[in-house]
């Protein structure tokens, strides 16, 4: 068995070293990321307070952000929200789970009433980004840093309503898990935003 799948790693690896040389060297197969473009998001991801999550997170989208600091905020905000509706879902679902604690069923429905509110917020921005012009660069950039905000206070409400709460196991730590990683998504964000902010509409690309 052990050595079945030994072999099997060994062709897998065989065929991607096959592969390699023909992708890199084909200029019409674009998914990897320049050196440029990684270091970029590298540097970027350096002001905000959990680079690690910011790189992991955006480093995917490096050829799509290129060194754009409005593609970096938008993508950021696409991921934040993106994970913020996932995690709304989930936390419905568990809502349901019959014989739930009362208290806790009411923290969990306070809960997907204001991770509501921050998905509006974010969606809000990412529209506003979408027509932002030279015109109005530093209204657009105020309106979003205010939603953005506002979107990581809903969340930290979100959290406080879960603290000493008592529910049990699988369900507490996926749901703290979740609102915990948005939490910091949005605050990576926010970093992002407050530094194209600062550009003051050089960069309008
Ligand atoms: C990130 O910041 C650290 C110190 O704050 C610095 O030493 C490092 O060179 C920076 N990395 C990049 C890619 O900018
Ligand atoms: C953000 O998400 C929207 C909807 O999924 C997509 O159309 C758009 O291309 C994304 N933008 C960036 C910069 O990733
Ligand atoms: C900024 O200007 C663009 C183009 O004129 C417009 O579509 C957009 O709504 C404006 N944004 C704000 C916040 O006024």
């Amino acid at each position: 068995m052990k050595g079945s799948s030994s072999r099997h790693g060994l062709a897998i690896l065989f065929i991607a070293l096959q592969f390699t040389p023909y992708i890199t060297l084909t200029s019409a197969y674009p998914p990897f990321h320049s050196q440029r473009n990684m270091e970029y998001i590298k540097s970027s991801c350096n002001t905000t307070t959990y680079p690690g999550l910011c790189y992991r997170s955006l480093s995917i989208y490096a050829s799509k952000i290129n060194t754009s600091p409005r593609l970096l905020v938008h993508t950021a905000l696409n991921v934040t929200l993106r994970a913020s509706k996932s995690t709304s879902r989930l936390m419905v679902k568990i809502s349901r789970i019959h014989g739930l604690e009362p208290r806790v069923a009411a923290a969990m429905v306070d809960c997907i009433e204001v991770i509501g509110d921050s998905v509006d917020e974010l969606q809000q921005s990412i529209g506003e980004l979408g027509h932002i012009s030279s015109s109005n660069f530093s209204l657009t950039m105020s309106d979003v840093q205010t939603w953005v905000s506002a979107a990581l206070t809903d969340e930290d409400t979100c959290m406080d309503g879960f603290a000493g709460n008592n529910l049990n196991g699988y369900a507490k730590t996926m749901v703290r898990k979740r609102i915990v990683k948005i939490a910091h998504l949005t605050s990576n964000s926010l970093a992002l935003i407050n530094n194209y902010a600062s550009t003051q509409g050089y960069y309008l690309h």
